[in-house]
């Protein structure tokens, strides 16, 4: 077994020296090769090996809200909305900032760098520096805002309802069947989480009413809950009612309820936990939560049966619970999953990073050695250095009349990889020039 190891280290390694070789090749011949050509560059191989924990590794916010006050106190505010409320020099957030993970985040900052710094100087804004703290604030908050507001459109929500059988059991503002209870009272809800709470708890009732009705079980798609809450609000034949808000569920709490109700039993997040049904953490989504709230809708049947087979109750839900459930769901994509190291290092180098933040063979680097600086030891550290120090990065690129880079996609995550496996190596050689 050791005698393994050893041989498997020493594959390894060689592994890693052609590679090392190709990578300074690949320098050379780089499109920055002009610029590099007469500095000898020594770069880390990257490790494939992907160091996931670490990397995902971030705690879930528990008030995603708390954002909200940075997003004023830093400013922000004054350039950008939020759902046209704030100033219009930038883009209004709660559209451009949709669902960004923490180092997509990372990256369209930086991207619009130049852009807002001109700005800021235009309008003598002072750019505020960000702590890490409150960098983890905004981010939360950025990406909260597409579950925050879910408006529904009343008419395809009613559309809805016709098309998916609804109003043969249901009446609303006066229309519709009456087997089910009249859904003029969903009038005050302002959220549509109460009514996806009613119907989850009310689920395998309506489902045995259709089953004797021979009414074909609906199914719902994107935002199709949000509409038909829209829909009931509108069309409802109550008075105006004091309008019920619920308090946007907390991610940190919803994780507790997914193993406290047994969710946890069936599925895993990232491979931990149960396996009868899918691995959660995989969960593809292009809306907010009533996306999610539809997809448990539409798997319930199949989760009813299972949870019989396997004894365990029908989980029931307070309000409360609910949101927290779907907010931890919908916050399970804020975390990066881990990036691709080898292509980190080919976007260190085509983006010109690798200008500044790598040191010639006896000689000192412009900026600081990043496989090495604080920056890579989580994502919203490093979201929030690249934003600290953007400015004299900004200044000292358009000096040398260089491009400013851009990222694209995930191409941060794969950096940070990159970053990361280089540190790692770089200690595990600590021989080996830097
Ligand atoms: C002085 C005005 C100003 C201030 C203050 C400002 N920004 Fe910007 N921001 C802009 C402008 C202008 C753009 C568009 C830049 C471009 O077109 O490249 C922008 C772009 C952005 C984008 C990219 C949006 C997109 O289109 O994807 C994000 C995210 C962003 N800003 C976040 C922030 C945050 C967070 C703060 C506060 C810490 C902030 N901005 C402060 C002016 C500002
Ligand atoms: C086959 C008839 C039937 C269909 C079709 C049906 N439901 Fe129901 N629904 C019921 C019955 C019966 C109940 C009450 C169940 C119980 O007593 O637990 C109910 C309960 C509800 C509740 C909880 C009501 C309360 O009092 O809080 C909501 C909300 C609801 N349904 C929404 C819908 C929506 C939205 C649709 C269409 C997507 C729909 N239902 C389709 C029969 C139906
Ligand atoms: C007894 C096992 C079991 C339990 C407990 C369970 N589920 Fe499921 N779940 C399943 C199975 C099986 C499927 C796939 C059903 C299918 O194929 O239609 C599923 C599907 C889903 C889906 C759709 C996934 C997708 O890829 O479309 C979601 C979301 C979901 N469950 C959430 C939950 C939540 C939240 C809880 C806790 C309240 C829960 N489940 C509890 C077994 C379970
Ligand atoms: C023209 C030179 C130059 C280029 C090109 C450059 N940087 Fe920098 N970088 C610097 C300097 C100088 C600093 C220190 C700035 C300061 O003190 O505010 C820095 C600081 C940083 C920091 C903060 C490090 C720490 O330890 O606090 C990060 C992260 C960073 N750069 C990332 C990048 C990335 C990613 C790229 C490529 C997209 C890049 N830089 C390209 C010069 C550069």
């Amino acid at each position: 077994m050791g005698k393994n190891l050893a041989a498997r280290a020493v594959t390894n390694a060689s592994a890693m020296r052609s590679q090392r070789r190709t990578a300074r090749n690949f320098i050379l011949r780089s499109a920055i090769a002009g610029l590099v050509a007469t500095t000898v560059l020594y770069l880390a191989t990257p490790l494939r090996a992907q160091d996931a924990n670490a990397q995902a590794a971030g705690i879930l916010p528990t008030d995603p809200l708390a954002g909200r006050a940075v997003f004023s106190e830093k400013g922000c505010i004054k350039c950008h909305a939020i759902w046209g409320q704030g100033g219009d020099l930038g883009p209004d957030m709660a559209r451009a900032g949709v669902r960004l993970s923490m180092l997509q985040l990372a990256g369209v900052l930086w991207d619009h760098t130049p852009a807002m710094i001109e700005k800021m100087r235009e309008r003598r804004i002072e750019r505020p520096a960000l702590s890490t703290q409150e960098m983890a604030d905004l981010a939360a908050f950025l990406y909260f805002l597409n579950y925050l507001d879910l408006p529904g459109d009343p008419e395809a929500g009613e559309a809805v309802f016709a098309k998916q059988g609804c109003v043969k059991c249901h009446s609303i503002g006066g229309t519709g069947g009456h087997v089910g209870p009249s859904l003029d009272k969903y009038k005050k809800f302002a959220s549509p989480l109460f009514m996806i709470r009613a119907m989850w708890s009310h689920g395998p009732a309506m489902a045995s009413k259709m089953a004797g009705l021979g009414i074909t079980r609906p199914r719902f798609q994107g935002h199709d809950l949000a509409d038909v809450a829209a829909y009931l609000r509108q069309a409802s034949s109550e008075a105006d009612v004091n309008k019920v808000y619920l308090v946007p569920g907390s991610p940190a709490r919803g994780q507790k309820t997914f193993a406290d109700k047994g969710c946890v039993k069936c599925h895993a997040i990232h491979g931990e936990g149960g396996h009868a049904g899918p691995d959660l953490g995989q969960l593809e989504l292009h809306q907010g939560i009533t996306e999610i709230a539809g997809l448990m809708w539409n798997h319930a049947p199949q989760m009813w049966s299972r949870m019989e087979a396997m004894k365990i109750a029908i989980p029931q839900f307070s309000d409360r619970e609910i949101s927290d459930l779907l907010a931890y769901l919908y916050f399970l994509r804020y975390y990066d999953p881990p990036g691709d190291a080898v292509k980190g290092q080919r976007i260190f180098m085509e983006k010109g990073c690798v200008l500044c933040h790598y040191a010639p063979i006896g000689g000192k680097p412009t900026g600081p050695d990043l496989s090495h600086s604080h920056a890579i030891s989580s994502p919203v550290e490093l979201c929030s250095a690249m934003w600290n120090h953007a400015p004299k990065m900004e200044a000292m690129i358009r000096e040398r009349g260089l491009p400013w880079p851009q990222f694209r996609d995930d191409e941060v995550r794969d950096l940070v990889a990159y970053l990361r496996s280089a540190a790692a190596q770089s200690d595990q050689n600590p021989a080996e020039p830097r």
